[in-house]
């Protein structure tokens, strides 16, 4: 057994519990901070509404063999998102492996090792991925099998509906009614308690040098971090290179290269870039002013957990600008659950009720916020009708906001060809939404927007009307970098060039194809014998958005008739074309190659692209192999188990 975790802190779970006083341990298995999130709301209504002894914990921090030693009054929470096909998120994966495994050898070796234990779950899925919350159903079936007993419903929660908060409110309280009864707590009204203190510094100035004023990474920025680099630390990495690859004035993709060579990143064709974006200034500004803190915001925090397990999730001590700025998704969504936690603290009674409406209506709340997709500045400002919030404690955003999350991107280079050199091909997000009058942007990708301005020479990029503090006001580099990490996956190219692949990737769906096309050319240039390479691609029109239009070229002079491109423009012609159209016009040749082994790659929209590509694909099987189109259902769902079927898709 491994000992002294995080800190040197105990992995043993029954023995974090007695030491710290806490009859209630909510572990959570997050890869974009929404379950971790969730898992800090529980903890806070079981400690606020039932007086329950909480901490929130990562599943990495534990060694879960001393499961069978958590006591029969106390409870263990399980808050688990399910990644990408049916995939743990990064930090359950040990978890997972121990829980499932065939042979689970717990602490004390009893028959029926989780006798003693009480259990809650709660999964985050997205339904439009094959493996639905598989996580939290096989999390729970094994915990069964040991014995343990839980309490309440495995709930599930669905991103692709759309209705992740709305599954998450419904469950949590008939999980607490049942909690409540099972371990006899008491119901009291909920009153705000901070689990952070805040407080202004006597000593310090903003220009002290040991306050943090967000640079990422500030160890490598003085010169004494090496890596290794991933989701806990950042690398901060040169832009080499960045340009646009649309032809329209009105949207924008962006081709950008970061340079990896001054680090020991590595990364393979098909893995993913992780970059950690900055908040647009204006946001920040927003955001500052409507609680009042304009002024305040280059005052010096020390900043205190009051509760030990409790860890502060930013650099300290700090600036409200800092922590504002490069830690919190102020842009994200905003909880309907967080809009009724702060409604005590507004500035009068009026706007308190209209705030506590917001907050208990969900009906109300989806056509004012959600539908306008309203950040939380945006609704203060709205409810508040100009009005400042100076009276919400801070604590409470750094509590009950997402800390601001890195965004992956597919990555669009091959590493055979340039393994020191990583890009990415971005859609800038922006949308006009109705109901109200400005755009809504994309936190990440509108960030990069302005850091391809700035590496192409604009020293003050202003996207959309915003601007960005690249980097903090520290920022000692030359030239432009951006934070990233590199995040390995599974959709990899045949390790034999010679097997046929078909490739199906509309959009920025293309991104991981130009990296293998990148391959598999030099491959063929280097006198590989590279097999047959189809790909689908498809856009709205020839002259606006084709990517890449001129590299397929250079790839078909060096591999000649084994590369063959498919286009759909989807707009140009008086129908919609697109990519599954396609498909099903090569229906034969397609079905032909499955047959020779070839591997089948779908990239890009999880939502409806990659389900109606792979219904095209049953339909397909089924009229060349005159079968049913249930049994070719069953055939792709073989190939996807021995990945001769391959997804890289998000929504
Ligand atoms: P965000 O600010 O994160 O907004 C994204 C969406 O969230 C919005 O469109 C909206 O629907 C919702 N949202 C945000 N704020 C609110 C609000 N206040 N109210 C309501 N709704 C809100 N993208 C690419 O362009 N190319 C790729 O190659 C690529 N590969 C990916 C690979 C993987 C494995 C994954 C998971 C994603 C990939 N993406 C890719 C998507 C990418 O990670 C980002 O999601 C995308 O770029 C948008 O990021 P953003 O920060 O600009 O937008
Ligand atoms: P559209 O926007 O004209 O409907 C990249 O976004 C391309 O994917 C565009 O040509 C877009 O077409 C197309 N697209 C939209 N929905 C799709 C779907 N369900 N399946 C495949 N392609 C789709």
């Amino acid at each position: 057994e491994t000992s002294g975790g995080k800190d040197g802190a105990s992995r043993n779970i029954a023995e974090t519990l007695e030491e710290s006083n806490k009859n209630c341990i909510i572990f959570y298995g997050s890869q974009t901070g929404t379950a971790e999130d969730y898992a800090s709301r529980l903890a806070k209504e079981g400690k606020s509404r039932f007086g329950l002894e909480t901490m929130v914990a990562d599943l990495e921090d534990f060694d879960f063999d001393s499961l069978d030693c958590v006591p029969s009054d106390k409870v263990v929470m399980f808050v688990l998102a399910t990644y990408g096909e049916g995939e743990p998120t990064d930090n359950a994966v040990e978890f997972f492996e121990f829980i499932n495994g065939e042979d689970v050898q717990f602490t004390q070796g009893a028959d029926v090792p989780l006798g003693n234990l009480n259990y809650v779950g709660f999964g985050l899925g997205n339904n439009t991925y094959e493996h639905y919350n598989l996580m939290i159903r096989a999390v729970d079936k094994a915990l069964q099998r040991h014995g343990a007993t839980r309490i309440g419903e495995a709930g599930e929660g669905d991103d692709g509906a759309g209705t992740m908060e709305e599954d998450f409110l419904a469950w949590k309280d008939p999980m607490w009614a049942a909690l409540a009864e099972k371990m006899g707590l008491g119901e009291r009204e909920a009153v705000y308690e901070p689990i952070f203190s805040l407080t202004p510094s006597d000593t310090l100035t903003v220009d002290s040098p040991e306050v943090y004023l967000g640079e990422p990474n500030k160890t490598m920025l003085e010169g004494t971090s090496k890596g290794p680099y991933n989701a806990h630390n950042p690398y901060v990495a040169p832009i080499a290179e960045s340009h646009e690859l649309f032809t329209v004035k009105d949207r924008n993709c962006l081709h950008i290269e970061v340079d990896i060579s001054g680090s020991n990143l590595s990364y393979q064709t098909g893995d993913h870039l992780a970059v950690w974006p900055t908040n647009a200034g204006a946001e920040v500004d927003r955001f500052l002013s409507v609680l009042g803190l304009t002024e305040k915001r280059n005052t010096v925090l020390n900043v205190k957990a009051l509760d030990p397990t409790a860890k502060v999730p930013f650099p300290a001590p700090t600036t409200y600008d800092a922590i504002v700025r490069y830690h919190m998704e102020i842009c994200g969504p905003v909880s309907r659950q967080f809009l009724a936690t702060i409604a005590a603290f507004a500035p009068d009674e009026a706007t308190k009720a209209e705030m506590a409406k917001l907050g208990g209506d969900r009906d109300y709340f989806h056509e004012k916020v959600n539908a306008r997709h309203l950040n939380i500045a945006g609704v203060l400002e709205f409810v508040g009708k100009g009005k400042k919030w100076s009276n919400i404690p801070f604590s409470a955003f750094v509590e009950g906001i997402t800390k601001l999350q890195p965004r992956y991107y597919s990555i669009s280079s091959s590493s055979l060809v340039q393994p020191k050199k990583i890009s990415i091909t971005a859609v800038v997000e922006s949308q006009v939404i109705s109901g109200r009058t400005d755009a809504f942007h994309g936190v990440a990708t509108n960030y990069l927007f302005a850091l391809k301005q700035k590496q192409n020479g604009d020293p003050n990029p202003s996207v959309f009307g915003q601007t960005y503090e690249i980097m903090g006001p520290r920022n000692k580099y030359d030239g432009i970098h951006v934070p990233v990490h590199v995040r390995h996956s599974n959709f990899r190219l045949p390790s034999d060039p010679s097997k046929p692949i078909i490739c199906i990737g509309p959009g920025t769906g293309v991104a991981p194809f130009r990296a293998f096309l990148q391959e598999r050319a030099k491959q063929a240039t280097d006198g590989e014998n590279v097999g047959e390479t189809l790909l689908f691609f498809g856009c709205r029109r020839s002259t606006e958005d084709f990517l890449y239009k001129n590299e397929w070229d250079e790839y078909k002079k060096a591999m000649g008739d084994k590369f063959e491109l498919i286009t759909a423009f989807s707009r140009d012609g008086p129908k919609k074309v697109y990519v599954q159209h396609r498909l099903q016009e090569r229906a034969e040749q397609v079905n032909k190659l499955l047959e020779d082994k070839a591997y089948i790659y779908v990239c890009g929209d999880a939502a409806n692209m990659a389900r109606e590509v792979n219904s095209v694909l049953a339909q397909i099987l089924a009229s060349q192999r005159n079968i049913t189109v249930a049994k070719g259902e069953e055939v792709i769902k073989n190939m996807r188990a021995t990945s001769q079927y391959q997804e890289d898709v998000w929504s």
